[in-house]
């Protein structure tokens, strides 16, 4: 656990952090959010020492930091910041073990971790342990901060907007794993960011600040149906309903609905519609690549003319997506409903605009 105690920092007139306590339990993920300059990075580096409150007090593990040596401290605190910081001189590899080298671990077991850590991340050890920082892109950076925060295991992370300097499909690529990551590792975690829709979908809670001061402290569904005041009102923006969509996977919406096989007889589709104007059209794998229209069927020369075919990875979503994933589907394809896949590919059922209607009226708190 970390509990900072009325933390406040100044340097001379300015108050950075104005006051601050907040209580962050073990294995939960918190988003310190807010404007530039509100103090979301000078809180953050009390937390390992990179800066000392002018007052107040914070503790780790129920323990005051003031009375820890800073490096002592800084093992069990990982740190993954914007841009980077790698060490350009040093190979990836050798990024990943300044801190186990640190702790003396042997060459070996150093050696290992590197591999699995660059594994973990989604970066193949054999064709990236011996680059250079300068020979990775935005992306392969920002994973390999991630994994030499994580080297030596440290219980807590400390994360500066680390998905702030690439572009949005990496940076929604690098949320969705770190995601993944954390729901493996379950380390502590506050993660600085002044991206809302990057804390709704990585926080457990959000810690919202504005000039210094902590406005509001609740979890994303909390934040986003009541506001604490105007500023986070305005913050959040008027899409609330959109917004909590992001937070509720589609696993419970899906619905069984008809399929075809794409090689089926009239008679097979027939019965397999029973009835149903439209199914889903899946390949031999049980992959959906189209759909039908009952009505089309009388007119088409062949079932194959009948099949509105389509991409499964354009028309599909993932079992483990969200509804908004879902919803931004359908909006981009101008279908009501849309099939959920397994890992491989898969059909599952189908989620309906209808589905999602229905959430975000039960969403409300
Ligand atoms: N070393 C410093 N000296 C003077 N002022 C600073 C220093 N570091 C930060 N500040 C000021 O403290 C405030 C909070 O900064 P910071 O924590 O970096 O904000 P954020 O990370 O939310 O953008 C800002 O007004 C900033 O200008
Ligand atoms: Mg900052």
């Amino acid at each position: 656990m970390i509990r900072l105690e009325h933390v406040s920092k100044r340097y001379g007139n300015t108050v950075a952090v104005d006051d601050v306590s907040l209580e962050i339990e073990t294995g939960l993920v918190c988003v310190l959010i807010g404007p530039s300059g509100c103090g979301k990075t000078t809180t953050l580096r009390m937390i390992n020492r990179l800066m000392e409150p002018t007052s107040g007090r914070i503790l780790v593990g129920g323990r005051d930091i003031s009375t820890t040596r800073p490096e002592e401290l800084r093992r069990s605190i990982g740190y993954a910041i914007q841009n980077v910081g790698l060490f350009p001189h040093m190979t990836v590899a050798a990024n990943i073990s300044v801190v186990p080298g640190l702790l003396h671990w042997d060459k070996k077991r150093i050696a290992r971790r590197v591999e699995e850590l660059l594994a973990l991340v989604g970066l193949d050890p054999y064709a990236h342990a011996a680059k250079y920082p300068s020979q990775l892109s935005g992306g392969e950076a920002q994973r390999v901060g991630v994994a030499r925060a994580l080297a030596a295991d440290p219980p807590i992370l400390l994360m500066d907007e680390p998905f702030g300097a690439v572009d949005p499909m990496t940076r929604e690529r690098l949320q969705t794993q770190f995601a993944s990551i954390q729901q493996a590792l379950k380390k502590t975690v506050i993660l600085v960011t002044h991206d809302l829709d990057e804390a709704i979908r990585l926080a457990d809670r959000i810690a919202i600040m504005e000039s210094g001061r902590l406005v509001q402290y609740d979890t994303p569904e909390v934040m986003l149906a009541r506001p604490a005041n105007k500023f986070v009102h305005d913050f959040v923006g008027a899409d609330h309903a959109l917004k909590r969509l992001s937070r509720i996977k589609i696993g419970g919406y899906v619905k069984p609905a008809a399929t075809v096989r794409v090689n089926a007889s009239a008679q097979e589709i027939a019965s397999a519609l029973g009835g149903h104007r439209w199914g889903w059209v899946v390949d031999e794998a049980g992959r959906p690549v189209g759909w039908i229209d009952a009505r089309d069927l009388p007119s088409a020369a062949s079932l194959s003319e009948a099949i509105v075919r389509a991409d499964t990875d354009e028309i599909a979503v993932a079992r483990t997506a969200t509804l908004r994933e879902a919803l931004s589907r359908m909006l981009g394809n101008g279908m009501k409903s849309i099939p959920v896949i397994d890992g491989q590919g898969r059909f599952l059922g189908e989620i309906t605009l209808r589905d999602i209607e229905t959430a975000t009226a039960e969403a409300e708190p």
